[in-house]
């Protein structure tokens, strides 16, 4: 019997044959994992909703829903999405690895499952299911860290979940792939994150920053690239959280960069910033209207600002789908 100190890790198997069920429940106990053990789809996708499970062994064919919808259940939830499910297939059925990776799987396992192979594909994926736990760990202290500095300023409130969709949307609008829509997710998240370094003296002041302050504030740039660098998941996100205050004409911060030397994402995420500044309420000012907003947006477009076509998209964006801008919609 295993100690809880050697606990490998937490196996779902689902098989509706008996006979195939218990040998893998008994050798994988043995082998110090913790199992789960049901005899159907529908009991298997509920244990992976309601526990931690580090790797799902699904048979194909079981009663109710077969092992491929549970796997593409599981890779749809994005709780679950990064769970490792392996599928365990008759060996005459060619077809089922196909349908198995068109459903998300990570492995297969064919019957009669050998001992050593099932072992040696659950000793990876348990180890795979670490790295991504730690990763998604990461991930979830940087984006709590930037929403408690959000929090900290009720004029920003709700402000990086906002600019997270707005980014994605006009990212879409303009044909951005997958990858870099989720960096736009993510940077509009954590791009003011090094703001946890100005003091709130200068945070907070309601009225404009005198020359020094400004300095401190200008800083949150690089501090903020500096606290997501150590994450490798980030490193295309780390250009967006650096560059998010630069201007077309070079008159931004921290690299004075012009033009196409700016990153496109890090354009994006600008345009929907200011736009998001505008039309909430300011310590100084009232909101604006969105034509209101509009109309400042291309007056500072014109002086050599910003990015005339993601001006042009936006506002195109803003026309077609009203509600992606509203901010009772967060
Ligand atoms: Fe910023």
């Amino acid at each position: 019997m295993s100690s809880i100190t050697s606990l490998k890790g937490i196996i779902l198997v689902a098989d509706d044959n008996e006979s195939v069920r218990e040998p893998l429940i008994e050798l994988l106990r043995l082998n110090c994992y913790r199992v789960i053990a049901v005899e159907n789809g529908e009991q298997a996708f509920r244990e992976v909703c309601s526990q931690p499970v580090d790797l799902v062994l699904l048979d194909v064919m079981m009663p109710g829903p077969t092992g491929f919808s549970v796997c593409r259940a599981i890779k749809a939830r994005p709780e679950t999405r990064f769970l490792p499910v392996v599928l365990i297939t008759g060996l005459s059925c060619a077809d089922d690895r196909i349908r198995g990776i068109e459903a998300g799987a990570d492995d297969f396992l064919h019957k009669p499952v050998k001992k050593e192979e099932l072992l040696a594909r659950v000793r990876s994926l348990v180890r795979l299911k670490r790295y991504t736990d730690e990763l998604e760990n990461a991930e979830s202290v940087l984006c709590t860290l930037a929403r408690s500095i959000e929090a900290k300023d009720p004029y920003t409130e709700g402000h990086c979940d906002r600019l997270s969709r707005y980014t994605v949307s006009l990212a879409e609008k303009i044909g951005l792939s997958g990858e870099q829509r989720n960096d736009l997710r993510r940077g509009g998240i954590v791009h003011d994150i090094g703001k946890v370094a100005v003091p709130e003296f200068v945070l907070l002041k309601p009225g404009p920053l005198d020359a020094a302050e400004r300095k401190i504030m200008k800083e949150h740039t690089i501090v903020g690239e500096r606290i997501c660098a150590p994450l490798k998941s980030f490193r295309n996100v780390l250009p967006i959280i650096r560059l998010h205050h630069e201007k077309q004409d070079g008159s931004g911060y921290p690299d004075h960069l012009k033009g196409v030397e700016i990153p496109i994402t890090a354009c994006i995420l600008q345009t929907v910033d200011i736009y998001d500044s505008l039309t909430t309420d300011r310590p100084y000012r009232k909101a604006l209207s969105k034509e209101k907003a509009l109309e400042i947006m291309w007056e500072e477009t014109r002086r050599g600002w910003w990015d005339a076509d993601l001006v042009s998209a936006l506002e195109g964006l803003l026309a077609e789908s009203p509600l992606v801008f509203s901010a009772a919609s967060v």
